[in-house]
Protein backbone atom coordinates (compact mmCIF):
# COMPACT_ATOMS: atom_id res chain seq x y z
CA UNK A 1 0.00 0.00 0.00
CA UNK A 2 0.98 3.49 -0.86
CA UNK A 3 0.30 6.63 0.57
CA UNK A 4 -0.07 10.41 -0.47
CA UNK A 5 0.18 12.65 2.47
CA UNK A 6 0.87 16.43 3.56
CA UNK A 7 -0.85 19.60 4.80
CA UNK A 8 -4.24 20.84 3.56
CA UNK A 9 -3.37 22.46 -0.07
CA UNK A 10 -0.18 20.59 -0.71
CA UNK A 11 -1.95 19.04 -3.61
CA UNK A 12 -2.72 15.92 -2.44
CA UNK A 13 -6.44 14.88 -3.44
CA UNK A 14 -5.46 16.57 -7.08
CA UNK A 15 -2.34 14.27 -7.01
CA UNK A 16 -3.79 10.94 -5.64
CA UNK A 17 -6.93 10.78 -8.07
CA UNK A 18 -4.62 11.76 -10.97
CA UNK A 19 -2.05 8.97 -10.23
CA UNK A 20 -4.85 6.13 -8.46
CA UNK A 21 -6.78 6.71 -11.94
CA UNK A 22 -3.90 6.23 -14.61
CA UNK A 23 -2.06 3.54 -12.06
CA UNK A 24 -5.53 1.49 -11.47
CA UNK A 25 -4.81 1.94 -7.73
CA UNK A 26 -7.77 1.85 -5.54
CA UNK A 27 -8.12 5.19 -3.80
CA UNK A 28 -8.77 5.84 -0.22
CA UNK A 29 -9.52 9.21 0.95
CA UNK A 30 -8.97 9.02 4.43
CA UNK A 31 -10.75 11.95 5.14
CA UNK A 32 -14.08 10.73 3.21
CA UNK A 33 -13.73 7.39 5.30
CA UNK A 34 -13.53 9.39 9.00
CA UNK A 35 -16.88 11.45 7.51
CA UNK A 36 -18.75 8.00 6.42
CA UNK A 37 -17.86 5.80 9.33
CA UNK A 38 -19.10 8.91 11.50
CA UNK A 39 -15.70 9.41 13.47
CA UNK A 40 -15.76 12.83 13.00
CA UNK A 41 -18.64 14.85 12.45
CA UNK A 42 -18.68 17.04 8.48
CA UNK A 43 -17.41 21.01 9.47
CA UNK A 44 -15.76 19.91 12.50
CA UNK A 45 -11.53 20.12 12.62
CA UNK A 46 -10.30 17.07 10.89
CA UNK A 47 -7.61 16.67 13.15
CA UNK A 48 -9.93 16.05 16.70
CA UNK A 49 -10.46 12.42 15.21
CA UNK A 50 -9.97 8.87 16.96
CA UNK A 51 -7.04 8.07 14.85
CA UNK A 52 -7.43 4.09 16.48
CA UNK A 53 -10.78 3.84 15.49
CA UNK A 54 -9.94 4.94 12.09
CA UNK A 55 -6.99 2.96 11.74
CA UNK A 56 -9.04 -0.05 12.51
CA UNK A 57 -11.76 0.86 10.00
CA UNK A 58 -8.63 1.40 7.28
CA UNK A 59 -6.93 -2.22 7.75
CA UNK A 60 -9.68 -3.91 6.36
CA UNK A 61 -9.18 -1.87 2.91
CA UNK A 62 -5.74 -2.05 2.61
CA UNK A 63 -4.60 -4.20 -0.34
CA UNK A 64 -1.22 -4.09 -2.48
CA UNK A 65 -2.95 -2.05 -4.81
CA UNK A 66 -4.28 0.53 -2.28
CA UNK A 67 -3.67 4.10 -2.16
CA UNK A 68 -3.96 6.29 0.88
CA UNK A 69 -5.11 10.32 0.84
CA UNK A 70 -4.80 12.29 3.31
CA UNK A 71 -3.20 14.47 6.34
CA UNK A 72 -3.86 11.83 8.85
CA UNK A 73 -2.65 8.99 6.73
CA UNK A 74 1.02 8.69 8.99
CA UNK A 75 -1.16 8.42 12.18
CA UNK A 76 -3.48 5.61 11.25
CA UNK A 77 -1.84 3.23 9.11
CA UNK A 78 0.85 0.53 10.56
CA UNK A 79 4.04 0.69 9.11
CA UNK A 80 4.48 -2.62 8.28
CA UNK A 81 2.07 -2.28 5.22
CA UNK A 82 3.27 0.75 3.78
CA UNK A 83 5.71 0.50 0.91
CA UNK A 84 6.45 3.90 0.47
CA UNK A 85 5.18 7.53 1.63
CA UNK A 86 4.48 10.72 0.17
CA UNK A 87 4.97 13.88 1.42
CA UNK A 88 4.12 16.68 -0.91
CA UNK A 89 5.19 20.38 0.88
CA UNK A 90 4.55 23.50 -0.23
CA UNK A 91 5.86 27.27 0.18
CA UNK A 92 3.64 28.40 3.26
CA UNK A 93 3.34 31.61 1.40
CA UNK A 94 1.77 29.86 -1.16
CA UNK A 95 -0.27 27.99 1.27
CA UNK A 96 -1.35 31.25 2.92
CA UNK A 97 -3.46 32.35 -0.13
CA UNK A 98 -4.59 28.39 -0.62
CA UNK A 99 -6.40 28.89 2.25
CA UNK A 100 -7.38 32.44 2.03
CA UNK A 101 -9.73 31.25 -0.90
CA UNK A 102 -10.61 28.60 0.79
CA UNK A 103 -11.86 30.50 3.68
CA UNK A 104 -10.14 29.12 6.34
CA UNK A 105 -10.62 31.21 9.72
CA UNK A 106 -7.61 32.90 10.79
CA UNK A 107 -6.58 30.03 13.80
CA UNK A 108 -7.35 27.37 11.13
CA UNK A 109 -5.12 29.04 8.53
CA UNK A 110 -1.86 29.71 10.88
CA UNK A 111 -2.06 26.78 12.87
CA UNK A 112 -1.53 25.02 9.35
CA UNK A 113 1.16 27.62 8.20
CA UNK A 114 3.12 26.77 11.52
CA UNK A 115 2.35 23.04 10.98
CA UNK A 116 3.75 23.43 7.41
CA UNK A 117 6.85 25.75 8.43
CA UNK A 118 7.66 23.46 11.26
CA UNK A 119 7.80 20.23 8.51
CA UNK A 120 5.65 18.36 11.20
CA UNK A 121 3.65 15.75 8.83
CA UNK A 122 6.91 15.09 7.40
CA UNK A 123 8.99 14.96 10.84
CA UNK A 124 5.74 11.83 11.86
CA UNK A 125 5.88 10.76 8.50
CA UNK A 126 10.01 9.85 9.04
CA UNK A 127 8.77 8.60 12.68
CA UNK A 128 5.85 6.30 12.04
CA UNK A 129 6.10 5.36 8.73
CA UNK A 130 10.43 4.63 8.51
CA UNK A 131 12.97 7.21 7.02
CA UNK A 132 13.92 4.50 4.03
CA UNK A 133 10.07 4.82 2.98
CA UNK A 134 9.69 8.58 3.12
CA UNK A 135 9.89 10.62 0.24
CA UNK A 136 8.76 14.65 0.22
CA UNK A 137 8.46 16.54 -2.79
CA UNK A 138 7.96 20.26 -2.88
CA UNK A 139 5.05 20.73 -5.53
CA UNK A 140 5.28 24.95 -4.78
CA UNK A 141 6.73 25.89 -8.56
CA UNK A 142 5.76 22.60 -9.99
CA UNK A 143 2.84 21.70 -12.76
CA UNK A 144 0.57 18.95 -11.38
CA UNK A 145 1.76 17.17 -14.42
CA UNK A 146 5.56 17.22 -13.52
CA UNK A 147 4.78 16.42 -9.28
CA UNK A 148 2.48 13.25 -10.91
CA UNK A 149 5.50 12.45 -13.05
CA UNK A 150 7.66 12.57 -9.72
CA UNK A 151 5.32 10.49 -8.16
CA UNK A 152 4.68 7.92 -10.86
CA UNK A 153 8.46 7.22 -11.03
CA UNK A 154 8.54 6.47 -7.31
CA UNK A 155 6.41 4.24 -7.29
CA UNK A 156 7.43 2.19 -9.87
CA UNK A 157 11.08 2.29 -8.70
CA UNK A 158 10.70 2.29 -5.15
CA UNK A 159 13.24 5.26 -4.81
CA UNK A 160 13.45 9.24 -5.95
CA UNK A 161 15.05 12.05 -5.13
CA UNK A 162 14.07 13.68 -2.47
CA UNK A 163 13.45 17.91 -2.16
CA UNK A 164 14.87 19.56 0.38
CA UNK A 165 12.79 21.79 2.56
CA UNK A 166 13.58 24.44 4.95
CA UNK A 167 10.54 26.62 5.34
CA UNK A 168 11.73 27.99 8.80
CA UNK A 169 14.93 29.44 7.24
CA UNK A 170 13.12 31.37 4.20
CA UNK A 171 10.80 32.44 6.58
CA UNK A 172 13.44 33.84 9.04
CA UNK A 173 15.19 35.40 6.49
CA UNK A 174 12.69 37.40 5.05
CA UNK A 175 11.75 38.48 8.86
CA UNK A 176 8.74 36.43 8.39
CA UNK A 177 8.47 34.39 11.69
CA UNK A 178 6.33 36.57 13.72
CA UNK A 179 4.30 36.65 10.59
CA UNK A 180 3.60 33.01 10.89
CA UNK A 181 3.97 32.50 14.51
CA UNK A 182 2.10 35.61 15.65
CA UNK A 183 1.18 33.74 19.32
N1 LIG B 1 2.08 20.59 -8.65
C1 LIG B 1 0.86 20.58 -8.12
N2 LIG B 1 0.40 19.47 -7.50
C2 LIG B 1 -0.83 19.46 -6.96
N3 LIG B 1 -1.71 20.49 -6.96
C3 LIG B 1 -1.31 21.62 -7.55
C4 LIG B 1 -0.01 21.71 -8.15
N4 LIG B 1 0.11 22.95 -8.66
C5 LIG B 1 -1.04 23.60 -8.40
N5 LIG B 1 -1.91 22.80 -7.73
C6 LIG B 1 -3.27 23.21 -7.27
O1 LIG B 1 -3.26 23.23 -5.86
C7 LIG B 1 -4.55 22.86 -5.35
C8 LIG B 1 -4.37 21.69 -4.43
O2 LIG B 1 -5.60 21.37 -3.84
P1 LIG B 1 -5.90 19.91 -3.25
O3 LIG B 1 -5.51 18.86 -4.23
O4 LIG B 1 -7.32 19.92 -2.77
O5 LIG B 1 -4.90 19.84 -2.01
P2 LIG B 1 -5.06 18.99 -0.67
O6 LIG B 1 -5.85 17.73 -1.00
O7 LIG B 1 -3.65 18.69 -0.25
O8 LIG B 1 -5.75 19.87 0.33
C9 LIG B 1 -5.42 22.55 -6.55
O9 LIG B 1 -6.20 23.67 -6.84
C10 LIG B 1 -4.40 22.27 -7.67
O10 LIG B 1 -4.90 22.58 -8.93
MG1 LIG C 1 -7.66 17.66 0.24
Amino acid sequence: MKIITGSPGTGKHTIARIIAEKNCLDLVDINRIAIVEEIVEKGSDALDVDVKKLGKILDRKISKNTLFVGHLAPYVVSRNKVECAVVLRRSPYNLEKVYAKRGYSKKKSVENLGSEILGVTYYDTIKNIGPKKTFQFDTTSESIKETVKRIERLFVKGRAREDSVDWLKTVSKKGDLKRFFPY
